[in-house]
């Protein structure tokens, strides 16, 4: 069998654990020839790859990034996309392509199985929001960044006495703000599943002061917003591929909690930091049971499918289905963190 892989969209810690899973799999136990496309979906189209062996994925498992290359080109992006990348995998004569990415990734994925190509997808993204699958890799250890980074902060706001707005990512959903928040002890936790009332907000804060503590924190999403009418609010715009480019909410927030508590306020926004680096364990070990998983459903010809996590077993789920909805924050599980800030 000829297999193509590729990663694209954001990178996250453990795309390089489940490239090297893949060539593992296919190369030594199934005699399988395998190719990496460079920066996702790009090199599908420009086709622009390369060989893939054990040398190549020699001592990557650990390495945070992907050894690859990402980028958020898309098929639909350009007018021949599909045709494209259904001539140069007929020219390259592959049997199947991995793509390993998140929401967008897997959009695309569908749109080319469903056009005919030998697709098997593996979900990637660190906010956690593939409602296919129980977990995703990289999530694991963007709330362990994330949680150092409270636990750190906590006591430099307590030096300072001062509420510190920390926001992690999460565009859609507020996955990683709700972990890291709980794992740390945060004393308000905003999603964007639950837009926020500032009256509200002010309140919880200001009654931690009331009660004689000294400090704050306030974890909050990226793609959190305030209640209509709540607060006035820059929502910010759209980047070249139409994805949110936010005006930082957690700016907005300090700005707002200083004036209203009369505390000192600061903004910390972690950013990139949450998906640089070495994956944990965890995540070392879901990315190389996924890619064992997709050279397996490939010998099967199982297309148009995704490897996905159900309790501990791995299972294999239609990509249409997959892409269906996100995986938002249920609201119990955000009143269960709100019981104990
Ligand atoms: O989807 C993963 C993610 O890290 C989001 O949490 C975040 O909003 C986005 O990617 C940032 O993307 P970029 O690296 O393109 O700024």
């Amino acid at each position: 069998m000829r297999i193509g892989v590729l990663t694209s969209g954001g990178d996250c810690p453990g795309l390089n654990a489940v490239i090297r899973s893949v060539v593992h799999r296919a190369v030594v136990d199934h005699g399988d020839e395998v190719i990496g496309f460079h920066d996702g979906w790009k090199g599908l189209l420009e086709c622009d790859y390369r060989k893939l062996d054990l040398d190549a994925v020699a001592g990557i498992l650990a390495r945070g990034g992907t050894i690859l290359g990402s980028s958020r080109v898309q098929p639909a992006h350009l007018v021949d996309g599909v045709e494209r990348a259904r001539g140069h995998v007929s020219d390259l004569g592959l049997d199947a392509i991995i793509p390993i990415g998140g929401e967008g990734t897997l959009k695309a994925a569908n749109l080319l199985s469903q056009a005919g190509l030998p697709i098997v997808g593996v979900p990637k993204t660190i906010d956690n929001d593939i409602a296919s699958t129980d977990v995703t890799f990289g999530f694991d250890t963007a709330v362990g960044v994330a949680t150092e980074a409270l636990d750190r902060l906590k006591t430099t706001a307590e030096s300072h006495q001062r509420v510190l707005i920390v926001e992690v990512m999460g565009r859609h959903t507020g996955w990683i703000a709700l972990h890291s928040g709980m794992a740390a002890g945060a004393h308000a936790i905003v999603v964007p599943e639950r837009p926020f009332d500032i009256d509200e907000l002010t309140a919880r804060v200001g009654a931690r002061f009331e009660a004689g503590k000294k400090f704050a924190i306030v974890v909050v999403a990226e793609g959190a917003k305030p209640r209509a009418g709540s607060m006035e609010f820059n929502e910010g715009g759209k980047d070249i591929y139409g994805h949110e480019r936010f005006a930082g909410v957690a700016q907005q927030l300090a700005g707002e909690l200083e004036h209203r508590l009369g505390k000192e306020a600061r903004a910390v926004i972690l950013g990139h930091v949450q998906r640089g680096g070495t994956p944990t364990a965890y995540d070392r070990v879901l990315a190389t049971r996924f890619g064992w998983h997709a050279v397996e459903a490939a010998h099967r010809g199982e297309f148009g499918m995704l490897t996905a996590l159900r309790g501990t077993d791995i299972v294999m789920v239609p990509l249409a289905q997959a892409v269906e909805t996100l995986k938002t924050v249920p609201s119990e599980r955000y009143d269960e963190a709100e019981t104990v800030l």
